[in-house]
This record gives C-alpha cells, structure tokens and sequence, in this order.
C-alpha cells in the first residue's frame, strides 16, 4: 500500500473472546494486563515506503533472533487513550499530538516517519473492530499502545535498520495506580534518566528500561515511583517514573499550577499539555520553570506549594502525597489529594468524556 491510503482491511480473523468472558475482564481490567482481539501491522522497507497494512487477529509474531531492535533497541512508542461517550460513541483524545510526537522520537531514534494519515488509520481501524472492549465506566478507558521498532537482520551497527515494524495494540485500562491513594516519590541521585542531547525528549523504550533500576529503589526505599531529577546538577525536579509532574501553588481563587518546563531531556507529554491549556478554563494560571529540591522543601514547608500531581495518559492526574529522598522528607498537603487536583482531573476526564465541552477539538470520535 502507498503512504497515502487511509483506511486498514481487516485481513482475517480468528474466534474474538465471547461477550461474557470481555465482560469479565472488563469488570477489573487492571492496567495493561489483557488485549483486545485485533492489531494493526504495517511494515517499512527503505526504497519501497510503508506498506502490507493489515488489521489481524492479536498474537505473537515471529522474528529472527538476529533483528537489529533485540541487540540495538532501535524501538519507540506512544501511549493514548480512547473514552465512551455519553451517547455510547466512541472518541480518542488527540492522537494527532501522539502522531506528532511520535514522529519527533522516530527522528530521533534515525527511524522513518509514519505519516500521521496513516497513524490515524491505524488508530481507526482497531478501536472500530474492537469498540466492544471501550470500557462504559467513567474511571476507565482503552489504552492504545502504537508502536514501532527495527526488523532488519544483522548485527553491523555502522547505520540504522532499513526495514521496520509499526505496531498498534489496546488494552482495556483502569487506574494506573491503586485507585484513591496518593503516590510517594522517590527523589533519586543515583541514577540519570536523561542528559542534555539524549534521547529522554524521545518516547523510546531504552529510556524505561534504564529507569527499572531506579524504580526499584524507589520501591525498596517505600516509595512508588521515582522522581528524576536533572543529569547536570541533580538538583531540578524533571519527570517522574511514568509520568510528568504538576504543583499546585496556593489555594481556592489563589491557585495556580506550575510544572518542569520542557528541558530537553523531558518527556513531552500530552496530557501535561493538555493541562497547561485546560486550567484556563478553570481559571487557574499555570505555568513551567525551574523548580529545585530544596524550593521544592522551602515551598512545601512555609505552605506555599500546596498539593502535587502526577500526569500523563496512564496516570490521568494521580495526587502525589509526599518526596523523599536520602536526606529528606517532604510531605505535600497533608499527604492527601488536594482540592485543585481533583478539580483539574474531573476536568480533563469530562472532555475527555465528552462531558465538558470539546473547545479545543481534541476529541476524534471513531
Ligand atoms: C503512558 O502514560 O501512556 C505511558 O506511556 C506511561 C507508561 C510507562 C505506562
């Protein structure tokens, strides 16, 4: 097929699970655990472009213990979400920004650029096989999951693949983190996520594989996720394990949201984003700048920094009680989800939704 086709035929199918065994996984889905029963599969060869789209039954695919992605890790991804609708149609939040950012990290990573039209199609063609497994539950969504990764075989490391494998699969999502508790993250120094001219701009899956380390300790030390901080000094506050991060910095008409600003080495998230524009809608200001650990304790301890939250397609907006680190403990609001928190993910959620009014066009109904 050419770059230009935009719609993806179911090729062949096999037996989808029965309407009572989906319902069943949809009473508790988890995060990531169960699969629709369709992908999409397109593949790229240097000289001929993207072709063979096929949408199939979800299962394993085969490949050469030599491929280039199992020794070099030549692979990128992307995370968005599709939401029922209050008149049981089905809408996904602005997959042209995943299309985009993907096509940054594929840059990035010397990958080919799968052209947004095609993106969408992909995006099309499996939510409307597969919208029986669109959760109706407000709290949860499905997670799609494109992604991409090199499949030319040898081991030579002088240039990039010339053959690829773009991939997009769903998952039936509740919370991310367990429902009505806040997170504690940990404040590492030990290990970098990203340097300045890496690849930590990149939704690559080397960067979440250099994180497991660290997100150990943070579980060892009795926290749930990692806080990373800057690779230079080790002293500005970046990006979280899974997710960006969001301060609220005084209270009722007063408040304002601020969050890391995009260094470089940050991951661009979406939802962070969509935030930074939302708030205005609330009337909240929000804005992105530096914020170092001992501001961050200074704010906390006189009151000034009030609540904090995690963000991102996952994690929607999870409350973040407290930061510790080797040295340090900084409790956030009493260690409880704070007013302006719950507003904003209520918020979000509702566009989301289609509850609160679409202004900004970032819903793409299916
Ligand atoms: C997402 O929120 O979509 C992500 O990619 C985070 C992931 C590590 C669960």
């Amino acid at each position: 097929m050419s770059t230009s086709a935009t719609t993806i035929e179911l090729k062949s199918t096999t037996e989808p699970l029965s309407a009572a065994e989906r319902s069943a996984i949809l009473a508790d889905p988890k995060f990531g655990q169960y699969f629709t029963d369709h992908m999409v599969v397109i593949r790229y060869t240097e000289g001929r472009g993207w072709h063979s789209a096929e949408l199939r039954p979800y299962g394993p695919i085969e490949i050469d213990p030599a491929t280039s992605v199992l020794h070099y890790g030549q692979e990128i991804f992307e995370g968005l979400k599709a939401y029922r609708q209050a008149d049981g149609s089905v809408a996904c939040f602005r997959p042209e920004a995943n299309a985009q950012r993907m096509a940054n990290s594929a840059v990035r990573m010397a990958m080919p650029v799968l052209p947004e039209e095609l993106f969408l199609a992909a995006i099309d063609a499996l939510v409307t096989q597969d919208a029986a497994w669109v959760p109706e539950d407000p709290e949860q969504s499905l997670y799609l999951r494109p992604f991409m990764f090199s499949t030319e075989v040898g081991l030579g490391v002088n240039r990039p693949s010339a053959e690829y494998l773009f991939m997009l699969i769903a998952s039936p999502a509740g919370s991310y983190f367990s429902a009505g508790k806040t997170v504690t993250a940990w404040l590492g120094t030990d290990y970098v996520r990203a340097a300045p001219g890496g690849t930590g701009e990149a939704k690559c899956g080397g960067n979440y594989a250099a994180s497991f380390l660290a997100q150990a300790q943070a579980v060892a030390e009795g926290c749930d996720q990692v806080c990373w901080l800057d690779a230079i000094e080790r002293k500005y506050i970046e990006e979280m394990g899974s997710n960006n991060v969001f301060f609220v910095y005084g209270s009722g008409a007063e408040a304002k949201l601020f969050t890391p600003k995009l260094s470089g080495s940050l991951l661009p998230g979406i939802t962070r984003d969509s935030l930074l524009q939302a708030a205005a809608d609330l009337g909240i200001p929000a804005e992105e700048g530096l914020i170092s650990v001992d501001e961050l304790r200074e704010h906390a301890e006189s009151g000034a920094i009030t609540e904090a939250f995690g963000s991102g397609t996952a994690a929607v907006v999870t409350p973040i009680g407290g930061f510790r680190g080797k040295e340090s403990e900084i409790v956030i609001g009493g260690g409880k989800a704070g007013p302006v928190t719950m507003r904003v993910r209520e918020h979000l959620l509702g566009i989301q939704h289609g509850d609160v009014a679409d202004s900004r066009g970032w819903l793409h109904t299916i």
